[in-house]
Formats: structure tokens, sequence, C-alpha cells
């Protein structure tokens, strides 16, 4: 591998890493959980994963990346030769790549809304709005295949530009504006919504703790979250990992991540709760708390629609530097495999997400109900997209803690993660042992969902994933030649 593919900057791992983390996740999915769950309960668990689960994982992932120094799928198969492995663990660089190519897809289309948001705050659209009215902007932009798309084609362009122009002028010039921009608006919105909203009713919510509200499926669903927030078996962080310098420490770099990825989500959560009290609306609004609670929220208050039409510039710009983060990967692959150039690789990638996404535009309007895709898959094309993301995720962080844990020579581990050899004792039994269990957990979770025809299709995975498990932890192949 050339020097060039090497990020400049010792510490640009960590920026990288950090926007791909930063996303979604924090400024909509972790609140709205977090509202549907009963506050601080799901977040003990939350925070209990990230851990015990997340933080090995995070670890080994980005182990896998920087010692391979290819992407996650031509990367997977150089360690499996190296190690004397079964090839069969190759699969979770293609599982990645297919993760990051599922989630893109709709990523994008949700993300768009927030270039709607921008667009309506900033011109005042909603100041002074009712509670109906803001609700039914939002309906009629889920009702609107063409505006969706739209939104959602601008998402991924400006997201494909980036990643085109490569991981020096692309990547890292990018995040070295998108980030420390994003804290900046994110403490403007926090003191905001300290001014204008009830940040002491958003403190007791999120932070008071109650075991009574800790139900199994919010245990679950904080573990999943858990992944999807830390970017967790999608490829993201082996391909971002692939540039990391040797001499940067990677579990400082790994805890680094995970903490400020909690911190936006906990700031981010403060912020948006201090506004719904504030307003007094409800908190357990599902997906809809970003996009109608808080824009509601804001179009009673004063300069709301500046403020506003910031913070959805915040949502923006977070998603961006995580969309981009799932480009890599596989327009890294592309280019190694295929000799492709850059801008070409980044452009087939993309064009077939953004195909794909398509689908999640149409299940909110034309094909919401009763199409043949409902017929076959009891569901709509978003939902199943999701779901299949929320099967592969999991399996995906299941399979690299195993790899890192038992398949890989452990001296050369050792070597490559560095620190203290007491420190390393617990990483691997975290990842032997712990992670793979609740993963395990969490994969459960999902089963209850798969239904009518996608049932043999998952028992079938999972056998022949159980059979692959046990004999590559099993055989140890002979040296490549
Ligand atoms: N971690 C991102 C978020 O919280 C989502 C993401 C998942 C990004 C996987 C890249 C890879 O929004």
């Amino acid at each position: 591998m050339s020097g060039q593919n090497v990020w400049t900057h010792k510490g640009t791992f960590l920026l990288a890493a950090v926007g791909s983390a930063v996303g979604l996740g924090n400024l909509w999915r972790f609140p709205y959980l977090t509202g549907e769950n009963g506050g601080g309960a799901f977040i003990l668990v939350y925070a209990l994963t990230i851990f015990a689960v997340g933080i090995p994982i995070l670890i080994a992932e980005i182990m896998l990346g920087r010692t391979s120094r290819q992407s996650p799928i031509m990367g997977m198969r150089h360690l499996t030769r190296t190690h004397q492995t079964s090839r069969a663990w190759e699969s979770i660089g293609w599982l990645g790549a297919a993760s990051a190519f599922l989630i893109l897809s709709f990523y994008s289309v949700v993300a768009g809304w927030s270039l709607h948001y921008t667009w309506q705050m900033l011109t005042g659209s909603l100041a002074g709005a009712d509670a109906e009215t803001i609700g039914a902007g939002f309906d009629s932009l889920l009702a609107s295949p063409w505006l969706m798309t739209l939104y959602h084609t601008l998402f991924i362009i400006l997201s494909a530009l980036i990643v085109g122009m490569g991981i020096h002028k692309g990547i890292e010039s990018g995040l070295r504006i998108i980030m420390p921009a994003l804290f900046v608006i994110l403490l403007v919105v926090l003191g905001y919504s300290i001014v204008n909203g009830d940040i002491g009713a958003a403190a007791e919510f999120l932070f008071t703790f109650s075991l009574a509200d800790l139900s199994l499926e919010g245990w679950l669903q904080a573990m999943g979250q858990s992944f999807f927030t830390l970017s967790l078996g999608m490829g993201a962080i082996m391909a971002y990992g692939a540039y990391m310098p040797s001499d940067v420490s990677l579990t400082r770099t790994a805890f680094a991540v995970a903490f400020v990825d909690t911190a936006v989500a906990l700031v981010a959560g403060l912020a948006i709760f201090a506004l719904v009290f504030g307003a007094g609306l409800e908190t357990g609004q599902g997906p809809g708390l970003m996009f109608v609670t808080i824009p509601l929220a804001f179009s009673e208050m004063p300069f709301g629609s500046l403020i506003g039409g910031v913070f959805f510039i915040l949502v923006l710009g977070a998603a961006i530097s995580s969309s981009i983060s799932l480009i890599e990967p596989v327009a890294a692959f592309l280019v190694e495999r295929f000799d492709r150039t850059r801008p070409q690789a980044v452009a087939i990638m993309t064009l077939g997400s953004w195909a794909l996404g398509l689908l999640t535009v149409v299940s909110f309007n034309v094909w919401s109900e009763g199409t043949l895709f409902h017929t076959l898959f009891g569901r709509s094309a978003f939902d199943f997209i999701e779901l299949l993301t929320n099967i592969f995720m999991p399996l995906g962080g299941l399979l690299i803690a195993l790899f890192a844990g038992w398949a890989l020579t452990q001296s050369e581990v050792a070597k490559e993660l560095g620190g203290s050899p007491g420190w390393f004792s617990v990483w691997r039994f975290l990842v032997r042992f712990i992670a793979p269990a609740a993963v395990a957990f969490v994969f459960l979770r999902t089963l209850p969902q798969v239904d009518g025809y996608l049932l043999p299709a998952f028992g079938a995975l999972t056998i022949v994933l159980a059979v692959a498990i046990g004999r590559s932890l099993l055989v140890k192949q002979p040296p490549a030649a």
C-alpha cells in the first residue's frame, strides 16, 4: 500500500470516526428512543452496552482495518490469508459492504427531510404555526414522492462529491470544516434551549433512573442503538481504520470516539427535551419527534425560525459526515478490486444506493400498503430494508468480535493493540465472551419480526452461519503459498 493512503494527521482518524458515529443516530434516533422508553433507565443500559460491547468491538473493527490497510472486503481477504484462518471470515467484509449500501439508501432519504426543514425554517414558513399545520406539513412531505426524491437526490450528490474528491481533499478537508461547525452549532442550540426551554425538566427526564421503566424491549433497543450510533459492523470504521497511522493508540482513540459520541447524544437529548418540555409537548412521539415536535417547539419561541434552521443544518451536517463513511468502504473496494477511478467508484456506489432509496421514498406514499411487496414480505420496502440492516448490523459486530477474539493470531493482535497485557486480557475477554453473548441477545430480538417468506431464509442463514463459524473456529488453513 502506498503511503498516500494514510490520514494526513494523527488526529484525523478520530475526527473521521466521530464524524461517522455522530449522525441521525444521535440527534434523531437516540432522543426518540429515550423518549419512548422512559428516559434514564434506557440511558443506563445504553451506556453499559457502549462500554462492555460497543467499545471492544469498535477497537476490534479499527484493528482489522489498520492491520490490513485495505478496504473491508479486500482487507478481510488479506487477513484470512496472513492469519491462516478459514476464508469464510471474508463474509465480514461482504456483510459490511452490503449493510453500508442498504443503510445509505434510507439514511439519505431521512437526511433529505432535514434539508426540507432547514429550508422551511430559514424561510420562516413555520413561524407561529400550530400543531395541526406542522403535522400536516410533515404528512404532505411524506405524501410527495417527487419532493422526497428531490431531497434524497440532493443529499446523496452532496455526500458523493465529498467522497469523490478523495480521502484527503474530500473527506479530511470536508470534515475539518463540518465537525467544528457542528460542535459550535450544538452549543448554540443548547444555550438557546437553556434560555427558552425547560432544561431542568429535561435533565430530570434523562437522568432520573427508575428500574420499573426498564422493559425488555427498551433494553434490546438500547443495545441495538449502541451499535448503530458507533457505526459498528458496516465497514465504515474498518475503512477509516485502514488509513490510521500505526503509531496512534487504538484503545485511547476508541474510548475517545465513544465518549464524544455519547456526549453529543446526551447534549442533543438535553437540548431537544428542554425545548419539548418548555413548549409543553409530548416526549414519546417516536420518529416524528424531530420533524414534528421540534419544529413545533421552535415555532413558538423567539428567533425560532433562525435557530430552528441552524438546528436542522446541524442535523444535515451530522448526517453528511456519517453518509460519507458509508460510501467510503464500498468505493474503496471498487477502486482496489476493479481498478476504477475514485469518482467512478463513488458514482457506482451512490447511484445504486440512490436507486434502492427510491423504494424507501415510495414506501411512504404510492407503495405505502397493499402492493405486491407487502404481500410478499409483509411490510413496506423501507421497513424491510431496515429490518435487514437490523439483522446485518449485530451480525457483523458478532463476527468481528469472534474473528478478532478467536480466529486471529493473538500475539499479533496484542502487538497491534498495544497497551498493557492486563488491558489486553480484559479486551479479549469482552470480545470473546461478553460481546458475542450480548449480540446474540440483540439478534434474537429481531426474530419475532421475522415472519412469512422471510422465516425460512432467516433460518437457513442462521444454520449456515452457525456451521461456518463453528468450522472456521476449529480449522486453521494451511499457510498460503
Ligand atoms: N453512526 C451513525 C449515526 O449515528 C449511523 C451510521 C451507521 C453511519 C453506520 C455509518 C455507518 O447516525
